[in-house]
């Protein structure tokens, strides 16, 4: 039976109430009690930023999707809103999937996907899936206007819709399934409410490109344009691919009326354990920024057992350096969050650890891979995780432990070019981020630190290392 919004906002105040805190997050959005995964219509109109998120209310684990909601000014300090989204309709009975929101003219619209089971099993190949509007006019409260658009004959998973304009029409990218093989399926529409089919955009050309592409987001980037989207079914491969599911992108280019033409094959956008279904948007200036989806399909989440499950990236920055590189920074609005600066002298260390301090949550620092000959040298986070250099491998390696092995082991990337090294590193209660050099590489992964085991130094072990421009600083909390 359909259950309304004031029953949904009711379970997440019972859940709220018995929440624990141990690693929930201080900086970063996540719900108030419950599941949430992908972030979904992450927009800045009238004034003020939004960003929904999928949200199960009644409990910490994934079930018929809500889009829950939250509201900031500045992109840094954010207010939790009543939940958008209630799935219980025909056409959105078991789901309101994940989707994008656009400004018409002023209006607060939401295009997502209604998703539906056929039978009763949760059969993942017995699914419906269309895509529906909903729009606001005070921006808190939405009313579903119903399916604007169903998918072709032999498709049944069709979910994800991004939509934007330019050209004078409307353009929706879908993420869809065809014959066992993912893709991107383009649409154009001059209303928002009627939609032709275009073209498909790009598509897995063998099983190994992956069954499935979730969440496209097609949007220009410098001089090109982004493709970004989540495929299911990747192989690992060597270091790559790691992860559950991947999310990374194609660069290529794409006018209106013409066909995407690949430049760059597919490229993980982070190197962590968890990063998922990012979706991007326009901050007020124009810089393109993007959230992701901070966990990973089918990983523990030990936070579950504290009322709660998922949170989302911090806001981050994408630019295309002067060679073509992808560049992913954290929103230099951000800064806003800092307390009182910690600056440290310059420091080598020689087969020791040398303790930098307790509540830092975010770090600066230049490493020296000229000089540096340790084995393996860089950043602790208590006994929880390490952020390295492996002189031996060549790489700089993310690696988290954690009494549940599953939750234990690496992520890397390789070192790159020149004799310095800079690393932004953000600690949260459950969560590392880590920028490399001004945001060519970047790895996230939840980790789950014992009580006060977050204690930041930096180490050196089977010989010297040098660090430098060491910075630190005591972050705010982004609830308001
Ligand atoms: C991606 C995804 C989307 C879907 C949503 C359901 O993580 O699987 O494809 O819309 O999550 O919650």
């Amino acid at each position: 039976m359909k259950k309304s919004l004031a029953q949904a906002e009711h379970a997440v105040e019972i859940l709220r109430a018995q929440r624990q805190d141990d690693y929930y997050p201080r900086f970063h959005l996540a719900a108030q009690a419950g599941w949430i995964n992908d972030p979904n219509g992450l927009i800045y109109i009238n004034g003020v930023y939004h960003a929904f998120y999928q949200h199960h209310p009644y409990d910490e684990n994934w079930g018929p999707m809500h889009w829950a909601h939250a509201t900031s000014h500045d992109l840094v300090h954010w207010q939790h809103q009543p939940i958008a989204l209630v799935p219980g309709d025909d056409y959105d009975r078991d789901g309101c999937f994940s989707g994008c929101a656009v400004d018409d003219n002023g209006v607060l619209t939401l295009i997502y996907t209604g998703h539906i089971w056929l039978d009763k099993s949760a059969d993942d190949d017995q699914v419906r899936e269309v895509q529906c509007l909903a729009v606001s006019h005070d921006g808190v409260n939405f009313v579903k206007q119903g399916p604007v658009l169903a998918p072709p004959a032999g498709i049944q998973h069709f979910r994800d819709p991004k939509v934007w304009r330019t050209a004078g029409s409307w353009w929706m990218v879908v993420g869809a399934k065809e014959n066992g093989l993912g893709q991107v399926r383009l649409y154009r529409s001059s209303d928002l409410r009627d939609w032709q089919f275009e073209r498909i955009i790009a598509q897995a050309q063998n099983t190994a490109q992956g069954y499935m592409w979730e969440c496209p987001d097609l949007f220009p980037l410098g001089e090109q344009q982004m493709l970004l989207f989540s495929p299911q079914g990747l192989a690992a491969q060597g270091y790559r691919n790691r992860n559950r599911f991947q999310s990374g992108y194609l660069l290529g280019h794409w006018q209106p009326g013409q066909n995407f033409t690949i430049n760059q094959p597919f490229c993980e956008l982070d190197a962590g354990h968890d990063f998922y279904a990012p979706q991007t948007f326009t901050a007020a200036d124009g810089r393109r920024m993007l959230f992701a989806w901070m966990d990973m399909w089918e990983s523990a989440m030990p936070c579950k057992a504290h009322g709660w499950a998922g949170a989302l990236t911090l806001p981050r920055e994408l630019t295309l350096d002067a060679q073509g590189k992808v560049l992913m920074n954290p929103a230099r609005e951000l800064s806003a969050l800092r307390g009182e600066q910690q600056q440290f002298a310059t420091l080598q260390c020689h087969n020791q650890q040398h303790i930098l301090g307790d509540n830092l949550h975010e770090l600066t620092l230049t490493v020296d891979l000229a000089t540096s000959e340790a084995e393996r040298y860089g950043v602790a986070i208590g006994q929880a995780a390490r952020v390295y250099i492996d002189n031996q491998a060549h790489r700089l390696v993310l690696e988290r432990f954690s009494s549940d092995p599953s939750l234990c082991g690496c992520r890397s990337v390789p070192l790159p070019e020149g004799d310095t090294l800079t690393l932004q590193i953000f600690v949260d209660r459950s969560s590392l981020e880590v920028f490399v050099n001004q945001g060519e590489a970047c790895l996230t992964s939840r980790i789950y630190p014992a009580d006060g085991d977050r204690q930041l130094s930096l180490f050196a072990e089977a010989g010297s290392a040098q660090f430098a421009d060491i910075q630190a600083w005591e972050l705010a909390t982004i609830w308001s």
